[in-house]
């Protein structure tokens, strides 16, 4: 049996990217180097000794990229500023010829009929401001206002939405916990530290957004809120592991920035960790800003239990050491992530109940998948990439359903419109609907492409 679900004749159909994963062009235009840059070309960090240098050279190809957009019909387009590109310092003057490339882009887009919303720090943080300490070092988030200040000044006609941050859980916990991703260091009181000041930079980057733009300017910001699942829905202490699993994972950012504090219980498990002394009078103040939408990024859902036997917590888990998480099960995509759309569902509902007056969108969903390009018998190459079609329809439904049953959700943007640089995953995991051959650098609409188009044709979705 099939269903088909209808959106709202409103939803808004988009796709996502960011720089350091897209771009390329990183010695060009006057762009001063990131901590990706010197993450990425640290032996070891990244698989295969990948880098962003070239990646899929949207530095040079945006014209094309965005043909490719306005043929899929997208409505919106995700994209991020890479601050080294702009303000190669972090700090100081701009660097107008990378101004110039965003305006560029910015034009294409909306001579196209496509919306950008633009994400201001999606992790490429000018190296000079980390050799000052990133964003351990509360100057940080200074300056981030003051980059903040000058794109909305900049580039502020042009721009539907400003999303200050994307997932500042990695940037604190992957760059300062586990080491998985820039600046690579392992130490829980300095991931803590970086969350606070990644905090601080979104309110305060609102603010200078406001004050230059007036109080109509959209504002938001993308977290990627994890969904935790007791092993043993029965059991209060599986239950009450969940709740400090989401106090690391979610409440240290919704709490100071939508609901004006830092939960007691939260300071009181991390104690052991860090005191919590680099939050000053007044900081909850300046993180507490009204948004007009909240981006959720999702992928899947976490199982977690209460462990007897506490262990000394490694990885992102920072304060988590009597919390176990169970490895993924199920069918996996290409990352080791389990599949579970109600995650979505239920972290849709939850949020808008919880903020009903907050608008969501969906600023990230898609897997990786190992698809294969083949040839279709007269010379052109196709991607039958079934899993993803199937992955992305089961998630489209649950945010239908959470739409029926009141979630107010706005959008759905895709991660991601073609295959780039994943991280410390470099280019050995897909994610694109349009796949990218590396070596010649051309795109190719997968099967995926052609049916999320007809998804935004018909604004239905048939699983
Ligand atoms: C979250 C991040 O925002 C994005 O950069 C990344 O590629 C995807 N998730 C997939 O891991």
């Amino acid at each position: 049996m099939t269903t088909t679900r209808t959106f709202p004749s409103t939803f808004t159909w988009g796709s996502a990217t960011a720089s350091y994963q897209i771009e390329g062009g990183v010695n060009e235009g006057g762009r001063g180097p990131s901590i990706w840059d010197t993450f990425s070309h640290t032996p070891g960090k990244v698989l295969d000794g990948d880098t962003g240098d070239v990646a899929d050279d949207h530095y040079h190809l945006w014209r094309e990229d965005i043909e490719l957009m306005k043929e899929l019909g997208l409505h919106s387009y995700r994209l991020s500023i890479a601050w080294p590109r702009v303000q190669p310092g972090g700090t100081g003057p701009l660097n107008e010829e990378g101004v110039a490339f965003y305006r560029d882009l910015l034009d294409g887009l909306l001579d196209a009929g496509i919306e950008p919303v633009v994400t201001l720090y999606h992790w490429d943080l000018p190296q000079e401001l980390q050799d000052a300490g990133g964003w351990v070092n509360r100057e940080t988030a200074y300056a981030f206002a003051e980059y903040a200040r000058h794109m909305a000044r900049e580039l502020g006609t042009r721009v539907k939405v400003w999303t200050t941050l994307n997932e500042p859980w990695c940037a604190a916990y992957l760059g300062y916990a586990s080491g998985e991703h820039a600046p690579g260091h392992t130490d829980d009181a300095e991931a803590l530290a970086a969350a606070h000041h990644l905090n601080l930079a979104h309110g305060l980057a609102v603010t200078a957004i406001r004050e230059e733009l007036g109080e109509e300017a959209v504002c938001s910001v993308t977290l990627n809120l994890h969904v935790y699942r007791p092993v043993d829905p029965g059991s209060p202490a599986d239950l009450a592991a969940v709740r400090r699993a989401e106090l690391v994972g979610n409440e240290i950012f919704l709490g100071p920035m939508l609901d004006g504090a830092y939960p007691a219980d939260l300071v009181e498990q991390v104690a052991a960790v860090s005191d919590f002394s680099f939050v000053q009078d007044g900081d909850v103040e300046l993180i507490r800003q009204r948004i007009d939408l909240l981006g959720i990024n999702y992928y899947s859902t976490s199982y977690v239990r209460h462990r007897e036997e506490p262990v000394s917590s490694t990885g992102p888990a920072v304060a988590l050491d009597d919390v176990e998480s169970l490895p993924p099960s199920g069918p996996l995509t290409h990352m080791g992530w389990n599949i579970e759309p109600d995650g979505l569902y239920d972290l849709l509902t939850s949020t808008s109940r919880r903020y009903p007056d907050l608008p969501l969108v969906v600023t990230e969903n898609g897997a990786a998948f190992e698809d294969e390009p083949a040839e279709d018998g007269q010379g052109r190459i196709v991607v039958h990439d079934e899993q993803r079609i199937d992955y992305i329809a089961r998630h489209l439904d649950a945010v239908a359903r959470a739409i029926e049953d009141g979630a107010d959700v706005r959008g759905y943007f895709v991660w991601s419109l073609m295959d780039n640089f994943e991280w410390a995953w470099g280019y050995s995991r897909r994610f694109g609907i349009v796949r990218v051959d590396y070596d010649t650098l051309e795109r190719t609409p997968k099967d995926s492409a052609r049916w999320y188009a007809e998804v935004i044709r018909t604004n239905e979705v048939t699983t």
